[in-house]
């Protein structure tokens, strides 16, 4: 809280949806057992269902003892839903608004609290949410008020802008946090560390060394009852403008001049803007989509993704998409950035993968090495921070044989503790904090680089392809490389 705050109220609309049960309320509550989150923060859960105070609690207990699984402990968990207010209402209607003015006490006016208003809800329901905000007095001219929005931040450019003009009509942009939880990740902002801080790395950080990049988020899990929401989205708009675009952004940005958060936001919108604009008739050359047919997960049947509940029969939806830009700089002209995303594939990861150039010189052509292998630089988030080189060393022996060499390095050390992602985050937003939220040209510019793939699905019709649920995605996503040697890192 800011220094002469003297309370906090932190409102979720959506409170009983995916995102708050799995990510928001343990992480809330985390943070409020290690004593990070003061006395006087008080929380307001909104949502539309028929369900008192009580009803919410033993919801609200349901998720913690998930997250916490034996560690569960129930005078912590008393203490944490003591803080609670839960009004049952429709975003559409005035009246929740009311009822939200009435659980956090009259007489706002002329205090000096804060209020952050958390819309974990369908992005259909941002506009609605923000006027009512704002004819309830929840906005700028009354005080602390911050607002956070979940991604997609509009469906195109276009819903992007206007959203974002709608929200400046009530709010400045410093009482807005956009939030992406990939930025919030430790193992995302140790890439900055990696790069900046290590001499070793950043002369040979070009076009003149690195050969492609490849961004990979890979999920096992398929759309888990959110069809509801997914099948308005997709891979491209749910995975890759924002979370991908970000890493694309961190891997390739400039050192900025400082560490602050416009200075750092000033180089990634560089690199966005340096994007070479994919024309229509390149698409198909540029991007992938399929979605999952049925297939295997850990040995187990699963459906495929038209058969998943709620998903609309002529869906054209897709669940998987691999798209590849070029950043027109100096360091990177010409240099491959294949980005890909998927839900129901092989594995669950998110890694950067970096290939190195094969050496200039064949010095090794005479000898028993008929190939050597490329270098690569490995940076994993999922399923563990990590990072690895890899090298050529020789082989132990008489002959001139190689091998590769990892150089592993995992990111935490013995028992050292993890911070989640959101738990860092809604630090940020209850303390002020924004370096960690996306400024609005960063959307802006994310969407000019994906709008013209999916102006072009949307004219090419709805035929999706398929690829087997458990698989690595479709073969065509092949078709995105440069050169033959390219192909897809699925292992770190
Ligand atoms: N789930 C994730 O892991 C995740 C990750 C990143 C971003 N997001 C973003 O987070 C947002 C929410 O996603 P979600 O997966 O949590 O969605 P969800 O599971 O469908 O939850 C939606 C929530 O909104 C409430 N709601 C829906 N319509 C309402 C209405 N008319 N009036 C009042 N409350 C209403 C629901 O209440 P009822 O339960 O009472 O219907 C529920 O609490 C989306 O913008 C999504 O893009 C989600």
């Amino acid at each position: 809280m800011r220094d002469g705050a003297e309370s906090c109220y932190f409102v979720i609309f959506g409170a009983t949806g995916n995102l708050a049960v799995h990510k928001l309320l343990p992480a809330l509550y985390h943070l409020d057992v290690a004593g990070q989150i003061t006395p006087e923060l008080r929380f307001v859960a909104i949502s539309r269902r028929d369900w008192n105070l009580v009803d919410w609690l033993e919801y609200l207990e349901l998720s913690i003892r998930e997250s916490t699984g034996d560690s569960f402990d129930a005078s912590q968990f008393g203490r944490f839903a003591e803080r609670f207010e839960f009004i049952r209402g429709d975003l559409r209607d005035g009246e929740t608004y009311r009822s939200l003015n009435t659980a956090m006490g009259s007489g706002r006016a002329g205090t000096n609290r804060q209020y952050v208003f958390y819309l974990a809800v369908h992005p259909d329901y941002y506009r609605d949410v923000i006027s009512h905000l704002n004819a309830a007095g929840f906005n700028r001219s009354s005080g602390r008020h911050r607002i956070v929005m979940e991604k997609p931040f509009g469906v195109d450019l276009e819903s992007g802008k206007s959203l974002n003009i709608q929200l400046h009509k009530y709010f400045d942009e410093d009482q807005i946090y956009r939030i992406d939880h990939y930025l919030g990740k430790e193992t995302v902002q140790n890439m900055l560390v990696f790069r900046f801080a290590n001499t070793l790395i950043e002369p040979v950080w070009n076009r003149n060394y690195i050969d492609h990049v490849q961004i990979t988020a890979a999920e096992t899990k398929g759309i888990e009852n959110r069809a509801s929401y997914y099948d308005h989205a997709g891979a491209l708009r749910d995975m890759l403008q924002n979370h991908l675009m970000q890493l694309l952004t961190i891997v390739a940005m400039e050192p900025p001049a400082t560490l602050d958060a416009d200075a750092l936001r000033d180089e990634k919108v560089k690199v966005l803007r340096s994007i070479r604009p994919v024309h229509r008739d390149d698409v198909n050359a540029h991007s992938c989509r399929a979605r999952y047919t049925e297939g295997l997960i850990d040995n187990e049947p699963v459906p495929g993704y038209l058969d998943e509940p709620g998903v609309d029969p002529d869906s054209s939806t897709e669940t998987f998409v691999a798209a590849k830009f070029y950043i027109d700089n100096w360091r990177w002209r010409d240099v491959p950035f294949y980005l890909r995303t998927g839900k129901r594939l092989g594995n669950k990861t998110s890694m950067i993968a970096i290939r190195f150039r094969h050496p200039p010189q064949q010095l090794f052509r005479e000898t028993p090495v008929e190939h050597i292998d490329t270098n690569w630089i490995l940076l994993s988030m999922l399923p563990m921070g990590c990072m690895n080189i890899e090298l050529n060393a020789k082989q132990p022996g008489l002959g001139m044989d190689t091998r590769i060499v990892p150089l592993n390095a995992a990111y935490h050390e013995g028992q050292e503790p993890s911070l989640d992602a959101y738990q860092a985050l809604l630090l940020d937003v209850i303390e002020g904090d924004r370096s960690l939220f996306i400024r609005y040209d960063e959307v802006e510019w994310a969407w000019r680089v994906v709008d013209p793939i999916l102006k072009s699905w949307t004219q090419d019709g709805d035929h999706v392809p398929g690829y087997a649920a458990g698989s690595w995605g479709p073969d065509a996503a092949h078709r995105l490389f440069d050169s033959e040697d390219h192909e897809w890192r699925n292992r770190f």
